[in-house]
C-alpha cells in the first residue's frame, strides 16, 4: 500500500479528487493544513481520515515552521507527500527530504506563470491556452520535472474566475491521474531529469485555439 499525506491550506478539492477517485493500492493516511480553518479538512474529518494542523504562524521562521511540518508528516511514514494547493514556500531542507516522493500541483502551464496570480496574469497576456501542470518538487518554486500538464482554451471573455474553473475541473482529472502513475511505480525520472510515464501513450496531436470573433 502507498501511504499518501496530503498537504492543504484552504479548500481542498483536489485532495477530495484524490480521495474521491479511490486509487488502487493507495492509502490517504492524513491531510495536514498550515491553516486550522481550511475547508478541507472537514471533509477529510468525514471520511475518516486523520487531520493535523501545523499553524506557520506559531513558528519564528520558514525553516523552523518545516522542521515542525515534516516531524509530523513522518509520523505517518508516507510513501509519497503530495501538495494540493498547500500555499507556503518550503525550504530546500524540506525539499530535499521528500525529493522524489513530494508532488505539487500549479494552476498554470509552467514553466509559464510560476507563482501566484495565474489565471488573471494569463489573460493579461493574451494566452490562447493554459491549464495546470503536476511536476515533482525540487528547491526553484515551480521549477521541478513536469509529469503531466492538462491544457484548457482561454476564451473570449474570460474572467480569472471562469478560466480558474476551467482550469480546476482539469487538475481534479489530472492530479488523481498522476498519483494513479506514481502509486503503479510508473513515474521515472530520467539521466536528464525529465520526468518519464511508463507505458503511457503518446499523442501527436496538434493543439490549435485561435481568438475567434463572435460576429
Ligand atoms: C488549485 O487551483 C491549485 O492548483 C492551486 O491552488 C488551488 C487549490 O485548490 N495551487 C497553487 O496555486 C500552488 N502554487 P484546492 O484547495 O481546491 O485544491
Amino acid at each position: 500500500m502507498t501511504r499518501i499525506v496530503v498537504l492543504i491550506s484552504g479548500r481542498g478539492s483536489n485532495m477530495q479528487a484524490i480521495v474521491d477517485a479511490g486509487i488502487a493500492g493507495a492509502d490517504v493516511v492524513a491531510v495536514i493544513s498550515n491553516r486550522g480553518d481550511a475547508a478541507g479538512l472537514v471533509f477529510a474529518r468525514e471520511r475518516g481520515i486523520d487531520t493535523r494542523i501545523v499553524d506557520h504562524k506559531q513558528f519564528a521562521d520558514r525553516a523552523a515552521f518545516d522542521t515542525a511540518l515534516a516531524a509530523t508528516i513522518d509520523t505517518f511514514s508516507p510513501d509519497l507527500v503530495v501538495l494540493a494547493g498547500f500555499m507556503r514556500v518550503l525550504t530546500d531542507p524540506f525539499v530535499l527530504r521528500y525529493q522524489g516522493r513530494l508532488l505539487n500541483i500549479h494552476p498554470s502551464l509552467l514553466p509559464a506563470f510560476s507563482g501566484l496570480d495565474t489565471h488573471r496574469r494569463a489573460i493579461e497576456a493574451g494566452v490562447r491556452v493554459h491549464g495546470a501542470t503536476v511536476h515533482l518538487v525540487t528547491p526553484r518554486l515551480d521549477a521541478g520535472p513536469i509529469v503531466a500538464q492538462a491544457v484548457v482554451p482561454v476564451l473570449p471573455g474570460d474572467d480569472p474566475a471562469a478560466l480558474a474553473a476551467r482550469v480546476l475541473r482539469e487538475e481534479h482529472r489530472l492530479y488523481p491521474q498522476v498519483v494513479r502513475w506514481f502509486v503503479e511505480g510508473r513515474v521515472a525520472v530520467d539521466e536528464r531529469g525529465g520526468v518519464r510515464v511508463r507505458g503511457e501513450g503518446r499523442s501527436e496531436q496538434t493543439m490549435c485555439v485561435p481568438q475567434v470573433d463572435a460576429g
